[in-house]
C-alpha cells in the first residue's frame, strides 16, 4: 500500500508492481458504480461484442479510428456518427448536432451510445449523453494514452466556449469502460507524449514509489512497449481512483488533480491549440513547480527530478511554440479557471513529491511577472 497526501489528508493506493496485471477495476461512483475492464482481444472483436449485446446501439466514433477499423465493424442495425476530433469542435454546437442525430433516429433511453475515441470524442459523447432525455447510457472505449491513463474514469466532461477551455462542464460517468491498448499501436508520437504528461502528473501526486515506477517505464513506453504502457496506465488509474472515490464531485481533494492545469489550460488556448492538451499540462506543471519553488517550498532537487522526466515528453516544436507565446494576457485565462474566486486563484502544487497543497496566487501584474519569470527560467533549462 502506498500513501500520498493532499492538503494534509492521507490517501492510499495499491501500486501495481506485481507480475499479475490487474484486469478489472471497479469505480465507486454516484449514482452508480461502473467497471473498467482491460481487454486483450482485438479491437474489432471487443467493439463488435458490445454492439451485439446492446439494444439499438449508436456508435459515436473518432473519424481517424473509423478509417482504421471501420471496415471490420459489424454495421447491421448500427447507427454510426463519425466525429473529427479537433479541439475547436469540442463545443456545444457539435453536441447539439449529435443529439439532433439521436432525436432524428428516434433514440430512446433504452439505447446505448458506444463512444470510441480520445478525450475530445469522450467529452462530446459524455456531455451529449448526459443532456439527451436527461441521461442515456454510454459505454467508453478510450483510444488515446491520455484517455486511457486519465480521462476514462472520474466522470468529468467539458466543452470549450470561444477561446475558453472547458467552460461548460458537468459530471457524466460511463456505464462501462473497455480499455484495449491495441488502439495505441496507431497513435501518433505527439499524442503518446501528450498522454504521458497526464500520467507524469498523477505519478508525482502518488508519491516517490509511483514516480519511481514512471521513471522505470518511461523510456520503454515512449518506444511503445505495450507492457510498460500498461504499467503506467494502471498505476495512473489506481492513483486517480483513490482520489475520485473520496471526492468525486471535486469539493476538496480532487482539485489536486488540477496540478499543472491552471497554467496548462491557459497555455493550450494561448498556443491556439497547437500544443496538445497533455503536453500543455506537462508545461503547466513545470511552470507551477517553478512558482512553488519560489513561493511554496518545493525543493530544487524535486523540481530537477520532475524536469528531467518531463524533458523526455517535450518535442522541440512545442518548446519553440512556448517561447513565442506572449504571456501578458495570461490572467485573462487564469481568471476563468474553475479554482479562481475573483482574483484569487488556488493552484494545486506539490510542496514535495507525494504532497499536494492548495496555494493562493493573487492574480495581478505581480503574478503575471512571476509566471513570465518562471517560464523564462524554464525555457533556459529545456
Ligand atoms: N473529461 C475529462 O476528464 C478529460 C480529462 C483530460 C483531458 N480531457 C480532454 O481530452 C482532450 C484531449 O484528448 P486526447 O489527448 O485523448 O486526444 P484527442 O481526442 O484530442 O485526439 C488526438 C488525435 O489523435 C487521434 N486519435 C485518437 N485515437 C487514435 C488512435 N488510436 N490512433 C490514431 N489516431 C488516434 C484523433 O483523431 C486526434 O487527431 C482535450 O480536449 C482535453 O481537454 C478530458
Amino acid at each position: 500500500m502506498q500513501s500520498f497526501f493532499i492538503d494534509g489528508n492521507k490517501f492510499n493506493f495499491e501500486i501495481d508492481n506485481t507480475k499479475k496485471v490487474i484486469k478489472k477495476l471497479k469505480i465507486h461512483s454516484s449514482p452508480k458504480d461502473y467497471e473498467l475492464s482491460l481487454i486483450g482481444e482485438s479491437v474489432e472483436k471487443s467493439i463488435n461484442k458490445i454492439i451485439s449485446i446492446s439494444q439499438t446501439p449508436v456508435l459515436l466514433i473518432d473519424s481517424n479510428i473509423y478509417k482504421i477499423y471501420g471496415s471490420k465493424i459489424k454495421k447491421k442495425s448500427l447507427l454510426i456518427y463519425k466525429f473529427v476530433a479537433k479541439e475547436n469542435k469540442k463545443n456545444i454546437n457539435e453536441c447539439i448536432k449529435f443529439t439532433t442525430f439521436l432525436e432524428k433516429n428516434n433514440i430512446t433511453k433504452s439505447s446505448t451510445v458506444i463512444v470510441v475515441g480520445g478525450g475530445i470524442v469522450q467529452d462530446i459523447g459524455a456531455f451529449s449523453c448526459s443532456i439527451y432525455k436527461r441521461g442515456i447510457k454510454w459505454i467508453y472505449f478510450p483510444t488515446t494514452l491520455l484517455s486511457m491513463t486519465d480521462s476514462c474514469i472520474g466522470g468529468k466532461t467539458a466543452l470549450n466556449y470561444k477561446n475558453i477551455k472547458n467552460l461548460y462542464a458537468l459530471f457524466s460517468s460511463p456505464h462501462k469502460v473497455i480499455l484495449n491498448t491495441e488502439f495505441l499501436t496507431t497513435l501518433p508520437k505527439k499524442d503518446v507524449l501528450s498522454g504521458l504528461g497526464e500520467s507524469l502528473k498523477l505519478s508525482i501526486i502518488g508519491g516517490r514509489k509511483s514516480l519511481e515506477s514512471f521513471s522505470t517505464n518511461i523510456d520503454k513506453a515512449i518506444q511503445m512497449d505495450r507492457s510498460a504502457l500498461t504499467r503506467i496506465i494502471l498505476t495512473s488509474l489506481l492513483i486517480k481512483k483513490s482520489v475520485i472515490e473520496n471526492d468525486e464531485f471535486e469539493n476538496n481533494e480532487r482539485r489536486s488533480l488540477n496540478y499543472g492545469h491552471s497554467l496548462g489550460n491557459a497555455i493550450e488556448p494561448m498556443s491556439k491549440f497547437y500544443i496538445p492538451h497533455g503536453t500543455a499540462i506537462t508545461i503547466g506543471l513545470l511552470i507551477e513547480n517553478k512558482i512553488s519553488l519560489k513561493k511554496f517550498g518545493l525543493s530544487k532537487d524535486s523540481d530537477k527530478h520532475i524536469l528531467d522526466l518531463a524533458k523526455k515528453l517535450l518535442l522541440p516544436r512545442f518548446i519553440k511554440k512556448l517561447s513565442n507565446i506572449n504571456l501578458s494576457t495570461v490572467n485573462d485565462y487564469l481568471i476563468n479557471d474553475k479554482k479562481a474566486q475573483g482574483k484569487i486563484l488556488k493552484i494545486a502544487v506539490p510542496t514535495k513529491i507525494g504532497y499536494i497543497n492548495f496555494c493562493k496566487l493573487n492574480l495581478s501584474q505581480t503574478s503575471t511577472k512571476i509566471i513570465n519569470h518562471s517560464v523564462q527560467l524554464l525555457l533556459k533549462e529545456l
